[in-house]
């Protein structure tokens, strides 16, 4: 009931081409941070919202918020070079009664209410813990030069999505530690990692997409016309 969630969105969004901030990019009827902040706004169990904008969008963050009309938003931040150093920021912006913290990209909008109550029912009596899915294409190590160097067993492997949960403790001692010693991950449970601490991980959704590059906002496009099905 007093969980406090961390949207990084200070991205560049190159990989998308639209010339600035995929996540302000239309996905139906509004903007796609919209989307994603909107279900967090939405879930009784959430308290406080802490989004993590570049310099340049904080006004067009603010704007959104009370178009949107998204109350739990109690903080827009600057964010970083790296979404570490946003997700730092953004964990540092939560109020101290907040002692639960998740952490879910910005640019991930289809996660669904009932998806996310089930993460969060499923973590409860774990300090960390994210959700990934199953890889469906084979995946190779490869060098620089493209040459392969070995098969990586599938039944093992998982691709990592955002909503991530933390125990606040140990969140922010993964990164002020990770963050001394210039070590740099791609999500955050790889910081834990990193530090030795335990990480569980849960049945993610295929749905839940990161909207990376044009075929991507396609497919977001889709998979809600799907859903009103
Ligand atoms: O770059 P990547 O796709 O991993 O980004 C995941 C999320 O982190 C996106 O929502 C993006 O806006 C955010 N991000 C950030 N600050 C950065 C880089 C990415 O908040 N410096």
């Amino acid at each position: 009931v007093n969980i406090g969630i961390v949207i990084p969105a200070a991205g560049q969004g190159k990989r998308m081409g639209a010339g600035y901030n995929k996540q302000f990019l239309a996905l139906r009827d509004k903007p796609i941070l919209a989307h994603t902040i909107g279900l967090f706004e939405e879930s009784d169990y959430v308290s406080e919202i802490v989004v993590v904008g570049a310099e340049g969008d904080i006004p067009t963050i603010e704007e959104l918020v009370s178009f949107y009309d998204l109350k739990k938003v109690v903080k827009i931040c600057i964010g970083g070079v790296l979404r570490q150093d946003s997700v730092r920021t953004g964990v540092r912006a939560l109020s101290p009664t907040i002692q639960r913290i998740v952490v879910h990209d910005g640019a991930r909008p289809l996660l669904t209410l009932p998806a996310f109550h089930k993460f969060l029912k499923e973590t409860e009596t774990n300090s960390a813990a994210i959700m990934g899915v199953p890889i469906k294409d084979t995946v190779k190590q490869v060098d620089s030069a493209g040459n392969v160097l070995e098969t990586l067993p599938r039944d093992y492997l998982r691709a990592v999505q955002t909503p991530q949960i933390f125990d606040r403790g140990i969140l922010e001692e993964a990164h002020e530690r990770a963050s001394a010693s210039s070590y740099y991950g791609t999500d955050d449970a790889s910081l834990l990692e990193w530090i030795g601490h335990p990480v569980h991980m849960v049945e993610g959704m295929q749905e839940n997409i990161k909207v990376t590059t044009p075929e991507d906002l396609w497919l977001a496009e889709r998979i809600l016309t799907m859903r009103e099905k």
